[in-house]
Formats: structure tokens, sequence, C-alpha cells
């Protein structure tokens, strides 16, 4: 596989009703990034997303994965199909969207079921993802009946056992209690450590400073404004501001200066 995983060239999405979901997106990803996506409520993080997963077909401009234009038509390819799937996991930023099956434990078998492994290691997988997440309680639960905090910890799960190559998380730490949030960081940082590429949209300023190595930020104009290193973005921290992406209380503010100081300093000791 080549370096580059993802190219996007011009790209236009809008819905129905031409209503603009991203706006001339030009933009490459390598293999083995992590890169998180930031940007207001509406400016396109999720829709980006959706067609890196191929499933939003660009209205304009050129979407490549994998070293291969992504067509609609290419998609209904059986073979090249499988073989998208098989490497792009998308974590839906509502874990409605993706929870359908009868219990939890199902639920994380379902995508590993698909990948035809044997029954025997499905269940070591299951077994391994839910003590991970510490869901083990929730194993004969209905996914619909849960809290929404439980269900995005389902959801992580179902995804993470899969070993693709690329993940796509939209806010995976929205609704998790902090013990979760610092647990979903570990399964990141072991990801990164087996070279996967992440692709995060957050609005989680303390995640994005943890795990990535380059950020993206997305304005109201559904347009990519910035694409550089983590340390280059974050040193524009005005643009953070303007862009409402850090609180504007005082003591807010403080406290992610101060945490922000802290975090690295103890990367750096
Ligand atoms: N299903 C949809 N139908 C119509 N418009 C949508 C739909 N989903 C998102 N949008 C619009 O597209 C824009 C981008 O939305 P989205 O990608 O969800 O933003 P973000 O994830 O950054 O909050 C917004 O203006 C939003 O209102
Ligand atoms: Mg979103």
């Amino acid at each position: 596989m080549d370096r580059v995983i993802f190219k996007l060239e011009n790209v236009d999405f809008e819905y129905e009703g031409d209503i603009i979901g991203v706006s001339n997106i030009n933009l490459e990803i390598e293999k083995g990034d992590t890169v998180a996506i930031l940007g207001p409520n509406g400016s396109g993080k999720s829709t980006l997303l959706k067609i890196l997963d191929g499933l939003y077909p660009p209205k304009k401009g050129k979407l490549y994965a994998f070293d291969e234009e992504i067509s609609q038509k290419r998609l209904r390819d059986k073979a090249f199909n499988k073989f998208f799937r098989r490497n792009i996991a998308l974590l839906f930023q509502d874990a409605d969207v993706q929870l359908f099956c009868p219990t939890v434990e199902d639920e994380i078998a379902f995508g590993l079921r698909q990948l035809g492994l044997s029954q025997k290691v499905i269940e070591e997988k299951v077994e391994r993802v839910m003590s991970s997440l510490n869901i083990q309680a929730l194993r004969g639960r209905y996914p619909y009946s849960l809290s929404g905090g439980e269900k995005k910890k389902v959801a992580i799960a179902s995804i993470l056992s899969l070993d693709s190559e690329v993940y796509l998380l939209d806010e995976p730490t929205a609704n998790l209690d902090p013990q979760t949030e610092g647990i979903l960081i570990d399964q990141v940082l072991s990801l990164q450590e087996q070279g996967k590429t992440l692709i995060i949209a957050t609005q989680d300023m303390l995640l994005a400073e943890h795990v990535a190595y380059h950020v993206l930020l997305m304005d109201q104009n559904k347009k990519a404004i910035a694409f550089g290193s983590k340390e280059s973005i974050f040193s524009n921290l005005d643009l953070f501001y303007k862009l409402g992406l850090l609180h504007g209380h005082q003591a807010i503010h403080e406290f992610t200066q101060s945490y922000i100081h802290s975090h690295r300093t103890l990367q750096a000791s």
C-alpha cells in the first residue's frame, strides 16, 4: 500500500435542498497518521468522515483511497467493496445508527462474523475487547436500552476488534465518563503503535492534544481552513477562539491552559 491513504481534490458535498455539507476540501492523509478534525458544530466534520468512508459520494471533485479513485461505480465492484470495507472502520457520531443487534455480544461479534473468522477466534476477540472497555456486565443487554455513554462504549468495542487499516472516529469521547475516555485514549495509542491510520472528528481539545499528529481545522463555511502538525496548529490559539473551539469563559480558559501546560511538562519528563 502506498504512503498516502486518502487524497481529496476540490471535494464538495451537498445534502438535499442545496445544503452544503463540505466545501472545496483538498487534503492528503498519510498511512500511520493520526489526524484530529476540529471545528464548530455544523462545520462538516461528520460529513467529511462519511465521504472518506465512501458513504457520501462527492458532488464535485475527486476522492482517492488506497491508490484508487473512489467512485460509486468502483464501490459497486464486489471485490473492491469488500477490500474497502475491510480496511476502513467508521464510528458514527450517533451510536444509535451503529447498533442494531439484539445483544451487546452479538453487536461486537457482528463485524467479526462478516470477516469470516472462526467462532473460537470471534469469542476470544469479543471477550478481549469487552474486558478492555469494561463492558462485560452489558453482554446480554439489548443495545437500544443502554445509556448514551454505554451505547458509545459498545459502538467503540464493535469497531475496535475489527483490525482495520483506517479508523474514522466521529466524536469518540462524547458521552464518555473521564475514566472511559482514558481507556479510549489508551486504545487509540495502541492502534497508533500498530501503524494504523486514525482520523478523529472531535470537540475534545484534550483528546486532540493527547493523540493527534496533525490537525485539520474546519470553519462555519464547511471549509478546511488549516492543516498542519498539531504543534503548528495549536500554536495559534487565537484561531481556536475565533472558531469557538475554546471556551470563552475565563475560568475554563485558565484550566485548559494549565492542563495543556502540565500535560506537555509530563510528556517532556
Ligand atoms: N442529513 C442531513 N441533511 C441535511 N443537512 C445536513 C445533514 N447532515 C448534516 N447536514 C448539514 O451539513 C452541515 C455539516 O454538518 P456535519 O458534517 O454534521 O457537521 P459537524 O459534524 O461538524 O457538526 C451542517 O450545516 C448540517 O446542518
Ligand atoms: Mg458531527
